[in-house]
């Protein structure tokens, strides 16, 4: 853990089991597959293009992407520039996720194998260096751990050298300790429940350190509200926030405000401060946000902001189990 009030080293290391060296930093490219249900706005590809390039060329060595965002498009994008470049840069990793077929909801071991070939294809790589289960509670533990399911086409397609390291990512603290349990996977991601509004996670970095499990943390921002503040963009984990969160969140931002330090910094370096979490994963859709990415991690704060962020009590509530504002 970097001590407090210490610029944040971009340093790589090596991710758990995997050997894989990376830095604390990830690039979340969901928002780059253009997805407006899930962020309420689209990217176009022009800008997409010139933040793959952006990252490709900037200080993090660490992306992650999914089959399902925005259907492949996240992905289609991602192979454009990776072609353009020759392939992954020497040192990057690509990391991305096996998804069920959105249109009909089919999450058998079949369809995870066409969404590893489907990603293979799109990203024009002959080998994933990290791929995870995407979403198992969209299936039930038992359907996902039948033999012919989800999980034994993955580890499949890791026998047959199509993907390198397999990794589980997912919602519910429950459903992803059991897998995590399974010993079956090498990484595990926790989304929007380890950040300054929300900690439901914080028992499962602990889970994972013990189980030998490299844990990462995506969403330190909530889906966005901790970057741009709860007034310009009042929705919390992909839906309108509730009035308790807003209120939450503005009583963060006046805390970051009177120490004059962005909430974006304070979110981000809470979720790097954390002894257990291997990497974070955070969500930009443009170059300036990669730039501004960096500089938060590193921006020194003090011990005393952290003392009064402290005072506003994050909720340990499931976010999906919130309900519309
Ligand atoms: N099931 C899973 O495995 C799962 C679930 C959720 C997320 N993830 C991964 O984690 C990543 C991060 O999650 P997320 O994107 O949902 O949420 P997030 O990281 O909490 O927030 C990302 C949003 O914050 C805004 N933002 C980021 N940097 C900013 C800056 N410097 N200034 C102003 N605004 C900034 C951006 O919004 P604008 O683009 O509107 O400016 C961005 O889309 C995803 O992209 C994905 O890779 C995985």
């Amino acid at each position: 853990m970097t001590p407090h009030g210490q610029p944040l080293p971009l340093r790589r290391r090596a991710l758990g089991t995997t050997g894989l060296l990376v830095g604390p930093l990830c690039v979340g490219c969901a928002p780059l597959g253009d997805m407006p249900e899930a962020f309420a706005y689209s990217v176009a590809e022009e800008q997409a293009l010139a933040t793959y390039r952006a990252i490709l060329d900037g200080p993090i060595n660490f992306l992650d992407t999914a089959a399902s965002y925005g259907n492949g498009e996240s992905e289609r994008r991602l192979g454009i520039v990776l072609r353009e470049r020759g392939g992954i840069p020497d040192g990057f990793v690509v990391a991305t996720k096996a998804d069920r077929d959105l249109r009909t909801g089919d999450f058998s071991g079949d369809q995870i194998r066409r969404s590893v070939e489907r990603s293979l294809r799109l990203l024009g790589l002959e080998r994933l260096r990290l791929c995870y289960l995407h979403d198992p509670e969209e299936t039930t533990f038992a359907a996902a751990m039948d033999p012919g399911g989800p999980v034994e086409a993955l580890r499949r397609c890791k026998e047959e050298g199509l993907v390198a390291h397999i990794g589980v990512a997912g919602g519910p603290i429950d459903l992803m300790t059991r897998f995590v349990e399974t010993g079956l996977f090498e990484v595990a991601i926790s989304h929007n429940r380890y950040t300054l509004l929300n900690t439901a996670a914080d028992p499962f970095w602990d889970m994972c350190r013990r189980q030998g499990v490299a844990a990462i943390n995506a969403a330190p921002y909530s889906g966005g509200i901790l970057a741009m503040g709860p007034d310009a963009y009042p929705r919390y984990a992909y839906r309108d926030a509730p009035s308790a969160m807003l209120e939450r969140a503005r009583r963060l931002e006046s805390v970051c405000t009177r120490f004059d330090a962005p909430l974006g910094a304070a979110a981000l370096q809470f979720s790097l401060r954390a002894p257990h979490i291997a990497a974070t994963i955070v969500g930009m859709s443009t170059p300036d946000q990669l730039h501004q990415t960096i500089e938060w991690a590193r921006r020194p704060l003090p011990d005393e902001l952290w003392a009064d962020l402290a005072t506003v009590t994050p909720t340990t509530d499931d976010p999906d189990m919130v309900k519309e504002a």
